[in-house]
């Protein structure tokens, strides 16, 4: 089968990829639609170290098809989302709503694939830029099958990434001012996710100007795109002049974090979703920080996926939660350098990879 396998080098286009077949508490799924998000970028530039040989993609949706004789969640032909967390459901982490703290759900490296007999990882549990995948049970997440499934991919990372980390997180409330550094997948979901939760103002910073129409459509009140001189904590003062109650930094850059802590109120809230290079440092002046002010990271938006992916369809077929609009552009596996060329260009909210050839 066809798959996008990073060598440590480059990531090609793989036509002699295969699965192995499942085991106990495992799934086999064919993956239909995939979301690049830019944690796959890391990977290839080395933000992220992942060990090669890998599938990349972790942001997927498809339809299950092979169950472990143990398996009870799921069943052939259900239509899924997939989470990357490949939490235990066991551990007191687990047991007390908190799969992100299950030490399963991170680290656990597996090779599923073999490219010739060279057996060939999963990144983040997953590997969905390929046909098929084989993941523990709850991985997959039900979902009706009259949701698109390249809607419903972008769940699995930027979606519940992003409006995870505004309800589970930050538990934004009513009335409270917001601003987003980033409009790409994540922070647009943090922007609709702010949107959802009746935040005011909802500030959208980016660097890309083509980005104001997304971020506006996705429910920010205001838009401000700094030049190389510009002093964004200025531009967000002018509208704020005490500062916000929550930046959530979705970049993964440095000095954008320290900038997030400049543009705090009294009693506001730093969310860290970008991920800099591994063993970045950042700084910030501590004594701006001890009017009950606080900086937080969120992985994966602290989601429970078994409660939190169901919610996000729930809000979709309500018209409350913008998933279509999310796709800015279709892209065949075999165009994957294509897609990585318009994300980098700015041109995408996301960009899904349409995996069956
Ligand atoms: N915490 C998590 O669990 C988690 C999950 C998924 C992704 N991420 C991380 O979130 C980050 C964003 O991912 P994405 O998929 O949304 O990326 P993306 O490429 O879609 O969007 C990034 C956006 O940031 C903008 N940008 C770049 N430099 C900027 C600057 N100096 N000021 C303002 N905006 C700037 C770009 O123009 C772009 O619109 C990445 O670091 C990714 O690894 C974290
Ligand atoms: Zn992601
Ligand atoms: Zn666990």
């Amino acid at each position: 089968m066809r798959g996008i396998v990073w060598n440590g080098k480059e990531a090609t286009v793989e036509t002699d990829l295969t699965v192995r077949d499942i085991r106990a508490g495992e799934v086999r799924v064919r993956i239909e639609a995939a979301g690049l998000c830019h944690s796959d970028v890391s990977v290839l530039n080395g933000t992220i170290m992942f060990p090669p040989p890998v599938v990349l993609g972790h942001e997927g949706a498809g339809v299950v098809t092979q169950v472990a004789a143990d398996v009870t969640n799921v069943k052939v032909g259900d239509h899924v989302v997939l989470s990357t967390l490949g939490n235990c459901g066991q551990c007191g982490a687990c047991d007390r709503g908190k799969p992100t703290f299950c030490r399963q759900s991170l680290g656990k490296l597996s090779r599923p694939f073999c490219l010739g007999d060279q057996k060939v990882f999963q990144f983040a549990n997953l590997g969905v830029f390929t046909e098929e995948t084989v993941v523990k049970a709850t991985q997959a997440i039900a979902i009706p099958d009259d949701v698109p499934l390249t809607s419903a991919s972008l769940i699995g990372c930027g979606v519940l990434t992003g409006v995870g980390a505004v309800f589970n997180r930050a538990k934004v409330s009513h009335g409270e001012s917001v601003v987003v550094i980033g409009v790409g997948g994540i922070g647009l979901n943090a922007i609709q996710g702010a949107a959802l939760a009746d935040a005011l103002p909802v500030i959208a910073i980016d660097t890309n100007p083509t980005k104001e129409t997304y971020a506006k459509a996705f429910g920010a009140t205001h838009f401000l795109c700094p030049g190389p001189d510009d002093d964004v904590v200025e531009m967000v003062k002018e509208i704020c002049p005490n500062g916000v109650d929550y930046v959530f930094e979705c970049v993964g850059a440095t000095p954008l974090i320290r900038a997030a802590t400049d543009m705090l109120d009294w009693g506001g809230t730093v969310v860290m979703l970008g991920v800099p290079k591994m063993g970045s440092e950042a700084s910030f002046v501590v004594n701006t920080m001890y009017n009950d002010k606080t900086i937080m990271g969120c992985r994966y938006g602290s989601a429970r996926p078994q409660y939190d992916i169901p919610l996000m369809v729930r809000l979709y077929r309500q018209g409350r939660l913008k998933l279509d609009e999310l796709v800015s552009a279709t892209y065949d596996l075999a165009d994957f350098q294509q897609a990585l060329d318009e994300l980098h260009e700015g041109r995408l909210a996301r960009g899904v990879l349409t995996v069956q050839s």
